[in-house]
């Protein structure tokens, strides 16, 4: 219908993507053979079947199994560019991605590796299909601040690779506190910082994450809702919050996407934007994002306008490249 042809052509940015959550079932079966690794899975409807969460820890567990077929540079190219054509029929034109670089480290892949694959893809798209892109690397909050560093400490010999810094994993019982220096020497050494707050966490961790993280955008942040004066805070300074509606159905942070806060934090003035955190494994690319919030909350097809064009003024393009998109 209407909308539908309109969400599709609407130019748009992806600013909450994990691309290891973007490895399809087709090829994480295709790289375990050629990477002779056993996985706990006999076909691909097998694959598709476990994907069944009742929270943020269940997803992760299958997440970080998936992502042990990815070894080589090529691996990482194949996956980094797969999702980009995928999203290039999308009408996005900017993306800015995590990747979580201890979740490779620990198994022996190399920094430089994981890097090496994604920057290639990265660059062949800005070529081929003019996509822009900025790279987020993302700290995992269940593993030590000391580890951390030494991602960081990678990081630092690549900043013309990564713009900014997050922090992605399990939110319950790791609080922004235990992170507070590594996100001070990240700023320190240029890093923009981000952090998913306010996913399973409280309000309180989200704004933990403001005063001491200094985060200049909150990945979900659908707990801040919880607050009014903590909502009124991030309207006031317009801190943008990168929600994901499919994501928080599928974990069961809200039971029915008609329960997405996509609707309520737009009311209330906040900088919101739609998004698709790992579509391989919730089922749903950027546009099933928005078709999602479309179908289920009370949004008219000018909503649909906003939240794109919300996609590039809460991006970190220059104000002129801003102007270029909008
Ligand atoms: N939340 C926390 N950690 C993650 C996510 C998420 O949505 N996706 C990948 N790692
Ligand atoms: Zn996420």
């Amino acid at each position: 219908d209407l909308a539908s042809k309109l969400i599709d052509n609407l130019p748009k940015a992806e600013l909450h993507l994990h691309i290891e959550g973007t490895l399809e079932p087709e090829m994480m079966l295709r790289l375990a053979k050629r990477n002779k690794i056993s996985l706990p899975y006999k076909d691909v409807e097998d694959v598709r079947k476990a994907y069944e969460f009742d929270c943020l820890q269940d997803f992760l567990d299958l997440y970080y199994l998936g992502m042990s077929v990815l070894l080589t540079e090529q691996d990482f190219f194949d996956l980094t560019w797969a999702y980009l054509e995928r999203v290039h029929q999308d009408g996005l034109t900017h993306v800015e991605l995590f990747f979580d670089p201890q979740a490779h480290t620990d198994r022996g892949v190399s920094f430089e590796t994981v890097l090496g694959g994604l920057t290639s893809a990265l660059e062949q798209a800005q070529r081929e299909m003019g996509i822009s892109s900025k790279l987020i690397m993302c700290f995992l909050r269940h593993l030590p601040e000391e580890q951390a560093f030494d991602a960081l400490e990678c990081a630092c010999k690549h900043k013309e690779h990564i713009f900014g810094v997050g922090l992605d994993s399990s939110e319950k019982g790791f609080p922004p506190p235990l992170f507070e220096r590594v996100f001070a020497k990240a700023r320190e050494e240029g890093f923009v910082p981000v952090a998913h707050l306010g996913e399973e966490g409280t309000a309180e961790n989200v704004r933990e994450g403001l005063d001491l993280l200094k985060v200049e955008r909150v990945d979900h942040g659908n707990h801040a809702l919880d607050d009014p004066a903590l909502t009124q805070r991030l309207a006031e300074a317009q801190t943008p919050l990168t929600m994901c509606p499919i994501s928080n159905w599928r974990l069961k942070g809200i039971p029915t996407l008609a329960h997405s806060p996509v609707k309520k934090a737009m009311d209330a003035g906040l900088l919101v934007t739609v998004n698709s955190d790992d579509p391989s494994y919730f089922g749903g690319y950027l546009n099933d994002n928005y078709r999602a919030v479309y179908e289920h909350l009370p949004l008219v097809e000018k909503d649909l306008v906003t939240l794109a064009q919300n996609s590039f003024k809460a991006s970190f393009l220059s104000d002129q490249e801003k102007q270029i998109q909008l």
